[in-house]
């Protein structure tokens, strides 16, 4: 899929108010620093679009990015965030809860996870709340440029091993790189392919 156009729609905490067009969209979702924002601007070609930070705790809103002019992208907080205050850290979750059980449009979320480590507690829990909730969801393994191949090889078995002690198979996943742009017209594609299947339901 070309991206022809890319556009911030708007930010906010409160899922109410996210945009009230019936069209589908995507989330990007996983802990602080994981890459979120990187890989939004990685699938669209901009270097702006998406705020980036090497500080863990820069995106703090649900924000909405316009793509084509007919399906939303949308950057998450990341949750997990030790370094936030208790109760910043409690209303991310909360609102970040209340999106993804509240969001009619939301077709597929992906949670990102840095391909560099182990699974972790946190992500493995969010999936179970996803699937507890019958909300779909597929895994990118992100920064994979910061190891040879042999490592990350070796870490997605680790990874998917590690799901099937509680899932029946490993969730489609993608193995992206926002320096290289590996993974792009994989995850792009999927999209392409997610928007034609679904699309009688956004009649
Ligand atoms: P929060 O908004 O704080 O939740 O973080 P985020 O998940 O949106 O991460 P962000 O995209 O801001 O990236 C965090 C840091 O990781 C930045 O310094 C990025 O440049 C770096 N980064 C993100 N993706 C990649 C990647 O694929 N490869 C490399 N080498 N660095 C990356
Ligand atoms: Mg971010």
């Amino acid at each position: 899929m070309k991206i022809k156009t890319a556009k911030f729609v708007i930010s906010n905490t409160d899922v109410s108010k996210c945009p009230k067009e019936r069209i589908p969209e995507y989330a990007f979702i996983g802990r602080s620093n994981v890459g979120k924002s990187s890989l939004i601007n990685m699938l669209t070609n901009h270097k702006k679009l998406a705020k980036i930070s090497g500080k863990p705790g820069k995106t703090q809103l649900i924000n909405h990015f316009l793509i084509n002019d007919n399906w939303f992208l949308v950057d998450l907080p990341g949750y997990g965030y030790a370094k936030v205050s208790k109760s910043k850290r409690k209303s991310f979750q909360d609102f970040i809860k209340d999106y993804f059980l509240q969001r009619e449009q939301l077709v597929c979320s992906f949670i990102l996870v840095d391909s560099r480590h182990e699974p972790q507690k946190i992500d493995l829990e969010f999936m179970q709340f996803l699937g507890e909730n019958g909300i779909p969801f597929c895994i990118v393994f992100t920064k994979a440029d910061k190891m040879g191949n042999t490592k990350l090889q070796k870490n997605l078995i680790n990874y998917k091993n590690k799901i099937l002690e509680s899932w029946e198979s490993v969730p489609t996943h993608f193995v992206t790189s926002s320096e290289t742009s590996m993974g792009k017209e994989d995850v792009l594609k999927f999209i392409e392919q997610v928007n034609i299947d679904i699309a009688k339901d956004f009649e």
